[in-house]
């Protein structure tokens, strides 16, 4: 699939004009579209500056030649401190546009970056489409370590799955850019009341959000305003809310 992320990246990148303030994402997609706009800012010598998600955005983007700046920086120079566009990638995309993100345990500084911009740009291949939230991905939840138990409890009245993420080639829990803890909540086995996935991705965003520990979860249903999906032929195709 790395041809199809390369499509939508190269087609976020043509969204980029001069003087434009950028949210930018975290991920394996985002990255490649980070280079692919800092590829323009060289070429054009175009005037933008952009708000990391993560350490590991603000990396790449120093890398790819993308001017940083931080909301207290905006809010300096212009009160609203909006951002014109934001890019970021998703896990699930289902057909009203809502997402699952936080494979990469960003989603608490993705979202903060979503609700400032304008525009949020999901971009994906075609493999993250979905129907039903939750039948591939799960549902990240980051919490305060203490609270562990009772957050797992919580998610498994919830009817998820609850799993600590563990480092890969680190021992012990992931943790994340705010020093906190991750479950990712599975939501797709089916039982004998429902199918796969969460029926109601509304309130499962309430409960989740509303249990004592929790700073933030993956599921973001009123962000995004476009999706880029890219194919493997090169090409990338557009689904907007507006
Ligand atoms: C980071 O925490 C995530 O929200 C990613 O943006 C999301 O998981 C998509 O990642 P990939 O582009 O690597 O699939």
């Amino acid at each position: 699939m790395q041809e199809a992320k390369e499509a939508a990246d190269q087609a976020a990148a043509q969204l980029v004009e001069d003087g434009m303030t950028l949210g930018l994402g975290t991920g394996s997609t985002t990255t490649c579209a980070l280079r692919a706009i800092g590829r323009r800012v060289e070429r054009e010598q175009l005037n933008v500056a952009g708000v990391p998600t993560s350490p590991a955005a603000a990396h790449t983007a120093r890398e790819a030649g993308i001017p940083l700046v931080s909301f207290d920086d905006l809010s300096v120079e212009n009160s609203t401190a909006r951002l014109d566009l934001a890019f970021d990638g998703a896990d699930e995309v289902d057909p009203e546009l809502r997402v699952v993100k936080g494979r990469g345990a960003a989603h608490s500084r993705e979202r903060v970056v979503a609700h400032q911009a304008e525009r949020f740009v999901a971009l994906v291949d075609p493999s993250k489409e979905v129907d039903r939230l939750g039948t591939q991905a799960p549902v990240p939840v980051e919490f305060i370590p203490m609270a562990r138990a009772p957050v797992t409890r919580a998610i498994e009245r919830l009817g998820g799955r609850p799993a600590l993420r563990t480092g890969k080639r680190k021992d012990g829990p992931v943790v994340t850019d705010q020093g906190l803890w991750v479950i990712d909540a599975h939501f797709d086995e089916a039982d004998a009341d429902s199918e796969a996935g969460i029926d109601d991705p509304e309130a499962m965003s309430e409960a989740l959000r509303a249990i004592p520990g929790v700073l933030d979860h993956g599921l973001f249903l009123s962000e995004v305003t476009t999706v880029l999906i890219g194919h493997p032929d090169g090409s990338a195709t557009t689904r907007r809310s507006e």
